[in-house]
């Protein structure tokens, strides 16, 4: 049985003019590629999608309507084969891109910056469920709030993400968060054990606290940041997970809160603030007690030892002496730099 054929606009051109044709509807985004060009006397009828906008093709040419036979439909591979960028941009094309709930966020290699809405297109089209797609143009600040643009579909940047089996509220203008973060979400509680008390430092909204408390009954922990967004979002998030009476969320700096603590007051301590953790890891070895465990994260040149361990393993009074448990790459965070992972017990 033939294929059902379609009426659609077409750009007609001889043979000849065919390449240039194509690359001209390409570069503006309205070549249909779900339709197989045809020839009709020797002429090229290249179907058409969309407005191409007022400016005239640089080669004989006509428009008229014309039948076009569906390319069989074959499932995209990835978004690539749904961009409808020019063909001298696809080498730039990104490989990878995050989902956070209905969202998809993706890095944009700046010579591709003003095919950005086509790349967004592509992603709504490709990924299942993407409500909208935001441009990220990278973290800043203290407080690490990514800053995202969007690019296509509609709506806030606010969503509801599913990580571990836990719902996490997620307002990606207001706090930080990474979906690629959820191996160590996992791993954290997986090394816990139920009755701990736990503080979760630089918490963001507190995703490394409530996986460990979804999954012990009777474990406790205090996550401390200094972004009142990610603490308001922290404890909504305690609230649906059922674990608020074993949760606190507290809005204050790191070091200040460190400061008041006695030593030794923690079973457990999470560090995740890459750039920077290594400055607070005398003060967070002193609130770990003999036995416990701290994990911190950092980012690292490649082939340079890890700032965090280096103060740690220093001589002072407050210092205490560690074992290392495990150093591992979570992953790479930029051409030369990675993210570690580094869990260390405290031995006295
Ligand atoms: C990398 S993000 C946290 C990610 C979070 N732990 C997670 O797993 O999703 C770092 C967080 O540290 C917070 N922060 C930065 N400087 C701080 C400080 N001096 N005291 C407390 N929190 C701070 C930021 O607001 C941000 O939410």
């Amino acid at each position: 049985m033939s294929p059902e054929r379609r009426n659609q606009r077409a750009l007609v051109v001889s043979p000849r003019w065919g390449e240039q044709a194509r690359r001209w509807l390409l570069a503006r985004g309205v070549l249909d590629l779900t339709l197989r060009p045809g020839v009709v006397q020797r002429e090229l009828h290249l179907p058409v999608q969309g407005d191409p906008g007022p400016e005239l093709p640089p080669f004989p040419c006509r428009w008229e309507s014309s039948t076009f036979v569906p390319f069989p439909s074959r499932a995209p591979r990835s978004f690539h084969d749904l961009a409808q960028v020019p063909e001298e941009y696809r080498q730039w094309l990104p490989r990878s891109y995050d989902v956070v709930g209905d969202i998809v966020v993706l890095r944009i290699p700046p010579p591709l910056a003003g095919q950005a809405s086509r790349l967004g297109d592509a992603l709504l089209r490709f990924v299942p469920g993407a409500r909208l797609v935001a441009w990220d143009h990278g973290v800043a600040g203290p407080e690490r709030k990514r800053r995202l643009e969007i690019v296509a579909g509609q709506g806030s940047l606010k969503t509801t993400h599913v990580e571990n089996g836990l719902r996490l509220e997620v307002d990606l203008e207001r706090a930080y968060f990474s979906p690629r973060l959820a191996s160590e979400h996992a791993r954290v509680a997986g090394l816990s054990r139920d009755g701990e008390r736990v503080l979760d430092l630089f918490s963001g909204l507190a995703p490394f606290s409530l996986t460990l408390l979804s999954r012990l009954r009777h474990a406790a922990s205090v996550a401390v940041d200094s972004n009142p967004g990610a603490i308001e979002l922290a404890r909504e998030n305690a609230s649906r997970a059922r674990v608020s009476e074993r949760f606190q969320a507290v809005c204050a700096d790191a070091g200040e809160y460190l400061a008041a603590q006695a030593p030794a007051a923690y079973d457990r301590v999470i560090a995740n603030l890459p750039h920077e953790a290594y400055k607070y890891a005398v003060q967070v070895g002193r609130v770990v007690k003999v036995g416990g465990q701290l994990h911190a994260y950092e980012i690292v040149p490649r082939g340079l030892r890890s700032r965090f361990e280096e103060a740690l393993s220093a001589p002072g009074p407050e210092q205490g002496s560690w074992l290392l448990r495990d150093r591992r790459k979570v992953h790479g965070y930029s051409p030369r730099e990675d993210l570690l992972g580094i869990t260390l017990e405290r031995t006295r």
